[in-house]
């Protein structure tokens, strides 16, 4: 959360875009830009389709992994 905040209030061009990794089908890794809707203590809320590839994913494994790119943040 600090460091998302950090990242808009030094003015990164679109915080909030991230990349989610999921696995696959037989383990293999998958991984698609998303957009980050809000982040609580419950966790971290993004939307999509339940009958996408990412969907189904997380249905079968749910665990994955973000990966943010804030340009000249050093983190
Ligand atoms: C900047 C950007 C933001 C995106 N935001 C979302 C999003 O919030 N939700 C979503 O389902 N797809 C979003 N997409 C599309 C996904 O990257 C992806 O192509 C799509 O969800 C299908 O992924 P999947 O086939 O791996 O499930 C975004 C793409 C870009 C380039």
């Amino acid at each position: 959360m600090a460091w998302l905040t950090a990242a808009i209030d030094a003015g990164v061009r679109e915080p909030h875009a991230m990349t989610l990794s999921t696995s696959g089908e037989n383990g293999r890794p998958d991984a698609r830009v998303l957009i980050l809707k809000d982040l609580d203590s419950q966790g971290w809320w993004f939307t999509t389709n339940s009958a996408s590839a990412k969907g189904r994913q997380l249905t079968q494994s749910p665990v994955a992994a973000l990966t943010f790119y804030w340009p000249g943040m050093g983190q």
